[in-house]
């Protein structure tokens, strides 16, 4: 197990467009992965992008559990998306609340395709194509961004829904992505 430091907001790292997977094979891809997963978990975020560890691959994993405390997040099965492809499958956009492992302690409000098609590949190389909506669809987009160098509070429109968790939503325990 290897949990990694997560780089914050103003780390220039995470303004870098990520590159594409070549080798699907190599013993790098797959530690990654696992370093990727088991910090992940450690620090209890839905989700987690490459370059948030330093690394400037196009990988992105993601996981929501079902969980009491954050009860509006429907379940998304551990999932790794290797050199994604977004195809938004509608053109509303929902605004809804975000948080991100590499801007600790805040929320904001976050316009979002509200359903898209994702296609990739997954750890081993097999192609990956799913068409989602809701919570779901947030956390790609979301993760997909962080391989484009976006930080979603580039994504708020107006700034005035943009704060501290603990204020914002005193005494609740969010995850974060
Ligand atoms: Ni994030």
């Amino acid at each position: 197990m290897a949990v990694r430091d997560v780089l914050k907001m103003g780390d220039p790292r995470l303004l870098e467009p990520a590159r594409p997977v070549e080798d699907f094979a190599s013993i790098e891809l797959a530690q990654l992965i696992v370093d990727m997963r088991d910090t992940m978990r450690a620090l209890n975020g839905a989700g987690l992008a490459a370059p948030q560890i330093g690394v400037g691959l196009q990988v992105v994993i993601f996981e929501v559990a079902s969980n009491p405390r954050y009860p509006d997040a429907e379940r998304v099965p551990f999932t790794v998306l290797v050199n994604p492809v977004l195809t938004p499958l509608s053109e509303v956009m929902e605004e809804g609340w975000e948080g991100c492992l590499s801007v600790p302690g805040m929320r904001g409000l976050v316009p979002r395709h509200v359903a898209l098609r994702y296609q990739g590949f997954d750890a081993a190389g097999q192609p990956l194509d799913r068409s989602v909506e809701g919570f779901h669809a947030r956390v790609v987009q979301h993760e997909v961004d962080h391989l484009r160098g976006i930080l979603y509070p580039m994504r708020i429109r107006d700034l005035r829904n943009f704060g501290f968790t603990d204020t914002l939503f005193p005494g609740q325990t969010l995850q974060d992505d």
